[in-house]
């Protein structure tokens, strides 16, 4: 286990430490040259469903990059499959999620499931990952939450305008709110799964919940996501990411989470004052920064460590996942900057 006061578990409490700890959403992934070399032999499901390289996956950024945590590598989108939806990744247009649910019979048909067994490989995964990290960092685990994964679900993949979604939440909220009810169980059980294989931390990305409007998202959304987060196992601290929210932090507050991710479109001292600062933020450098050189990645860091200002509950990461088009050596000079500018 890594040691309950490490930087990244203590600002997970809100809790002073010696640096600002640092990881990166997304940080295993198409920008490494050891994943795409991984990639050029397997397909990115197999990789999932093969425990001693997506462990391995896990681990390379953190020794390749030197974050302050780890994250399990795996997709939210996995946990779609045992629900009895097919899921394919394809080349160009990334997820496919076939089997349509537009009614509340559908919502009724979709299996229930034990994580442990059948979602066994992502166990696995977090327990080979934890013996290969050896308490070095925290190991972080995911899941989507309720509204993104539904998102998916309704779209049948990636959307820009979430017309399908909007419409079931309008045309029939019974049969969204029984969508809603099935994903919000699935997830916190899933999540504890997680946790109880070793898991030290869990993220719950609801990505793109910010289509919505604030009213929307506290009718429709908000009690949800907070059955779920309340459900999860206590003592692990819960990290509530979303994007496109800087007009709804509050209502994201209240849903839950130790520590709110924020996006880059909101200064972070703001964000942190409309939250309050009872909870840690996480965040919030545009991942396109990172395109930028050095010099610049430098003052971009620097901005956002000074309106983080010291206070104890500031995770340092990027406003939402790392680009493939990203220079790894980037990468590593913006978490050296981290370490070195918030050094205390
Ligand atoms: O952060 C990490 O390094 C851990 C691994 C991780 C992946 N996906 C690996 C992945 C995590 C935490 C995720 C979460 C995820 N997956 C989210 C939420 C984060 C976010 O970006 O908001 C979402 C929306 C997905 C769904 C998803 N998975 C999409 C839309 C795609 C295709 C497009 C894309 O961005 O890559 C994926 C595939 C995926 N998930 C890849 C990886 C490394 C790329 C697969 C490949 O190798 O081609």
């Amino acid at each position: 286990m890594a040691n309950p006061n490490h930087p990244f578990l203590a600002a997970c409490r809100r809790q002073k430490t010696p640096y600002t700890p640092v990881w990166l959403m997304r940080q295993a992934g198409r920008y490494m040259p050891e994943y795409r070399k991984l990639r050029s032999e397997f397909s990115f499901l197999d990789l999932c469903k093969r425990p001693d390289l997506a462990a391995e996956i896990t681990v390379t950024p953190v020794e390749r990059l030197g974050v302050d945590a780890a994250i399990l590598f795996a997709d939210i989108l996995l946990i779609l499959e045992p629900m009895g939806l097919g899921l394919k990744y394809s080349k160009d247009d990334g997820p496919v999620i076939d089997a349509q649910i537009r009614s509340r019979t559908d919502v009724e048909q979709l299996q229930e499931f034990e994580p442990e067994e059948a979602l066994s490989f992502v166990m696995e995964t977090v327990r080979k990952s934890r013996a290969a990290l050896n308490g070095k960092v925290p190991l972080i685990g995911f899941s989507g939450a309720p509204f993104t994964l539904a998102s998916y679900i309704m779209e049948g993949g990636g959307s820009r305008n979430y017309l399908q979604t909007k419409k079931l939440i309008y045309s029939d909220p019974g049969a969204w709110r029984a969508l809603m009810e099935r994903l919000s169980a699935a997830v916190s059980k899933y999540l504890n799964a997680q946790i109880a294989a070793g898991a030290e931390a869990v993220q719950l990305f609801d990505s793109w919940v910010g289509c919505l409007s604030p009213d929307d998202y506290q009718k429709y959304v908000l009690p949800y996501t907070r059955t779920t987060i309340a459900a999860i196992t206590p003592g692990i601290p819960v990290i509530h990411f979303s994007t496109g929210t800087a007009g709804m932090l509050k209502l994201i507050k209240e849903a839950g989470g130790d520590v709110i991710g924020l996006d880059w479109r909101i200064h972070l001292d703001q964000g942190w004052a409309q939250l309050g600062y009872d909870v840690g933020v996480q965040g919030n450098l545009d991942p396109a920064a990172l395109l930028a050189s050095p010099k610049q990645i430098r003052l971009g860091v620097e901005e956002i460590l000074k309106r983080a200002a010291g206070k104890p509950g500031h995770i340092f990461n990027l406003g939402h996942g790392v680009l493939p088009e990203t220079p790894v050596d980037h990468v590593i000079a913006m978490v050296q900057t981290v370490h070195e500018l918030s050094a205390r």
